[in-house]
């Protein structure tokens, strides 16, 4: 159930430059947390090089959630990785930093632990 939010929410947000996205709706993504997570990704380019679940430039999030929590890594561990960039991990294209704050880094490390 989750899973099927969690896709719907990332096609409406996407989708959400185009038609203004029923208030309903979003409240339901909002109530999941994932609209900030997802705002603050497109607002910093994140989606140019990921995609919730497939691979890109980087790695898809559901395959970067689904490792993560196995390994329980935790939120401020992702969070480090976020914000100072990195290589190695997934593949040999590296992630250049992100120019976030540490609480924009925070919320998109929960979220995408979340998705
Ligand atoms: C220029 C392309 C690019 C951009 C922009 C980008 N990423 Fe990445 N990201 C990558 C690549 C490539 C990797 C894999 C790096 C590796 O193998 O260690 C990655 C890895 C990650 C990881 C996993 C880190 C790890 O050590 O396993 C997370 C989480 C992540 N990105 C989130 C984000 C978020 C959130 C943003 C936006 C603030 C973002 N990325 C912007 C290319 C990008």
């Amino acid at each position: 159930m989750k899973k099927i939010v969690s896709s719907l929410c990332f096609a409406l947000l996407a989708g959400a430059a185009q038609a203004a996205p029923a208030s309903a709706a979003l409240e339901l993504c909002d109530s999941h947390g994932l609209v900030r997570g997802a705002e603050i990704a497109m607002d910093n380019g994140c989606f140019g090089c990921h995609t919730l679940s497939s691979k890109r430039v980087g790695p898809a999030y559901r395959e970067i959630a689904a490792r993560y929590r196995k390994e329980s890594v935790s939120p401020e561990t992702l969070s480090r990785k976020i914000k100072r960039g990195g290589s190695g991990v997934w593949g040999t294209v590296a992630m250049p930093a992100n120019a976030i704050s540490e609480e924009e880094s925070d919320v998109l490390a929960r979220w995408i632990l979340s998705l």
